[in-house]
């Protein structure tokens, strides 16, 4: 059975692990760790025995949850684990009162947008030439917190 839980020190190793795999410039322990420390860090993870197998990483700003990071190992990729990380990142949210979540993803990014719009974010915003490497537009995706 797949959870959907905080991260925990314990996993840290294979989330980098994880982020190496989906990401030209993934993020490094150091990186991991710091977020894992801070305050408004807000970080999920997707564990089936004992193996991360997703996650999403976020911050919150003021009062709105950015999100930074959702990544999923390619050989478990369209089993929900993604949208399962995202609900429990809107609980999360929830519990610390934030208006919304908010991120930006890569024009080109398909599968994410579409992941995005599934779980209910609109489109808010778009940045030309945002990214690098390649080089690519971003659009701004937004999802309103209702209480
Ligand atoms: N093509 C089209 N739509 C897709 C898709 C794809 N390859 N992958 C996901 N979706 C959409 C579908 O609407 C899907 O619902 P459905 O399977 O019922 O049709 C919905 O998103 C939810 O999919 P889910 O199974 O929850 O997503 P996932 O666990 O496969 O993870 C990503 C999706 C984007 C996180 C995964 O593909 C990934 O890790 N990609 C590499 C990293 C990345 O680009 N992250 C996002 C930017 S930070």
């Amino acid at each position: 059975m797949i959870e959907y839980k905080p991260l925990t020190p314990w996993y840290v190793n294979q989330v980098c692990e994880l982020e190496r795999a989906c990401f030209a410039h993934p993020w490094t322990l150091r990186d991991i760790t710091d977020q894992l420390n801070s305050p408004f860090g807000l970080y999920y993870i997707a564990v089936e025995d004992g193996r991360v197998l997703g996650y999403v990483g976020s911050f919150m700003g003021a009062d709105v949850v950015y999100i930074n990071n959702v990544a999923v190992f390619a050989a478990v990729r369209r089993r929900g684990i993604a949208t399962g990380l995202i609900e429990a990142l809107k609980a999360g949210a929830r519990e610390r009162e934030a208006t919304g979540l908010t991120l930006e993803v890569r024009s080109r990014n398909l599968p994410a947008i579409a992941l995005y719009e599934k779980t209910g974010f609109q489109r808010a915003g778009f940045r030309k030439n945002y990214y690098t490497d390649p080089s690519d537009d971003a659009i701004i995706m937004n999802y309103e917190l209702v209480y």
